[in-house]
């Protein structure tokens, strides 16, 4: 049987850290899904279109193609709010379904990050964790990652981000961003990567051997 990995979580969890890092442990291929909703908001914006022009988001999303993601681009700090107005509407969702259910049908399997991995995408997942922290600490984390990259950073504007798109991912009716009855929470408000990374694979192991 393949071995699926499910990873969901609210922005800057370090869910995408944690996907990456067991898909390099176990060898398998690595989707983070939020690109998909981040290039879909990113297509429209190019053209100049609203984010709530539906057809042309569904339009955008039935084009996406996995491989050529500007990752660079998707992941500034406005892409993210603008993804998760996208990610709001049931068509652009329905658009994104197959593409990544066949990305997860690999015979090896594969490892996929998201906000309704567990739920929608594969409810068969042999192991699915939701990761979580506070909003004051994903937001330090997600204020070191942008200056990082260079980019000026305000820790109150991004805590504002964090609280609104969590409002936002949890309370659209589509495919809301919650844990599925089975998955593992892990809260990492405490962790580092290192740790977050031990309790998970100890996670995977036990789905792996069981
Ligand atoms: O994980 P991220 O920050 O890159 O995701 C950007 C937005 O995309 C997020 O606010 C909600 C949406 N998203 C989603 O609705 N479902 C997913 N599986 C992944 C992301």
């Amino acid at each position: 049987m393949s071995f699926i990995i499910a990873i969901d979580g609210p922005a800057a969890s370090g869910k995408g850290t944690l996907a990456r890092r067991l898909a390099a442990h176990y060898g398998l291929p690595h989707l983070d899904t939020g690109l998909l909703y981040r290039a879909t908001a990113r297509a429209l914006l190019d053209e100049g279109l609203p984010l709530d022009d539906v057809d042309a988001a569904v339009e955008a999303a039935r084009g996406l193609s996995l491989t050529d993601f500007d990752e660079t681009r998707l992941r500034a700090r406005d892409m993210g709010e603008a993804a998760s107005v996208v990610a709001a509407m049931p068509a652009v969702r329905a658009a994104l379904v197959d593409m990544q259910r066949a990305f997860a049908a690999r015979p090896e399997g594969a490892v996929l990050d998201g906000r309704d991995i567990g739920t929608v995408i594969c409810p068969a997942a042999r192991v699915k964790i939701f990761v979580t922290a506070s909003p004051e600490t994903r937001a330090q984390r997600r204020a070191l990652e942008l200056a990082g990259r260079g980019e000026e950073v305000d820790y109150n504007a991004i805590l504002d981000d964090v609280r609104k798109r969590d409002a936002r991912d949890s309370e659209r009716s589509a495919a809301p961003l919650k844990a599925a009855a089975d998955a593992v929470t892990l809260d990492s408000s405490e962790l580092d990567r290192d740790q977050v990374f031990a309790v998970a694979l100890e996670i995977a192991e036990r789905a792996r051997n069981a």
